[in-house]
């Protein structure tokens, strides 16, 4: 499969980059929004296309001619105001969605966040962020992409362990990093998975396992 990474030079973007190169089985594209993360890609022998996602729908577009995956791990992070929360959490997810409809592309990976699907567990702090979260899942959900949904608890930067736990309702726990990237990356041989979302975190069950477990 031709992949494209949407958020590609981010923490899980890139490891997500980086295992997709060192596969066999699939062609990687880093969507990234400066030159400079361009070049940086580039100098590594990967594809990279120039797009924002506060810009235009067709200029996303642009960037997924020939693919057959978007994976969407961009967030705003959480040392900007809610404007951008607005911004690239929601309106950046729903362009990427609408993009990847027009472009013809079926398959699409969401990196959404643990909760995002219950209102009632959401902090006062967090629920802007978790609606952004919420509704750009909920326009996934009524689209007609080959989409699934993945709900990571809480991100850590440890090494990842290989296993996870991938279930409609776990408990709100953590996760690191990798696993995350190991399980979209394994995902993308996954169709049984197709138009599902999925709480991710940390398990006892391998990931490959985890992925064929569900019906
Ligand atoms: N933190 C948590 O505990 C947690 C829990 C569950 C889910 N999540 C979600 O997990 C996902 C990945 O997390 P992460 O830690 O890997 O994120 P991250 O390191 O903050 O990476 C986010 C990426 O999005 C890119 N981005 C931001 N604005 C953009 C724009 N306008 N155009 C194009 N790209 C833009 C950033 O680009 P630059 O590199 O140029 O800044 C960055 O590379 C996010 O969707 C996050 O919301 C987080």
């Amino acid at each position: 499969m031709n992949v494209l990474v949407v958020g590609a030079n981010g923490q899980i973007g890139k490891m997500v980059v980086e295992k997709l190169q060192e596969s066999k089985q699939h062609e990687v594209r880093a969507m990234v929004r400066k030159e400079e993360q361009v070049a940086d890609f580039e100098s590594k022998g990967i594809t990279a296309k120039l797009a924002d996602l506060e810009g235009s729908v067709a200029d996303i577009q642009l960037t997924m001619e020939g693919v057959d995956a978007v994976v969407f791990s961009a967030g705003s992070g959480g040392s900007t105001g809610y404007d951008k929360t607005i911004m690239i959490d929601l309106d950046g997810a729903a362009k990427t969605i609408e993009a990847a409809e027009k472009a013809g592309v079926k398959r699409f990976i969401m990196v959404s966040s643990i909760a995002s699907n219950h209102r009632e567990k959401w902090s006062d702090d967090m629920k802007p962020y978790m609606a952004a979260k919420h509704y750009a899942d909920q326009m996934l959900e009524k689209s007609d992409l080959d989409y699934t949904i993945f709900r990571p608890g809480m991100l850590k930067d440890e090494p990842g362990t290989g296993k996870i736990q991938l279930g409609k309702e776990t408990a709100i726990e953590s996760i690191p990093r990798e696993d995350v990237a190991s399980t979209i990356v394994s995902a993308l041989d996954h169709s049984n998975i197709s138009r599902q979302a999925f709480d991710l975190i940390s398990g006892n069950t391998e990931i490959k396992e985890a992925l064929n477990q569900i019906g």
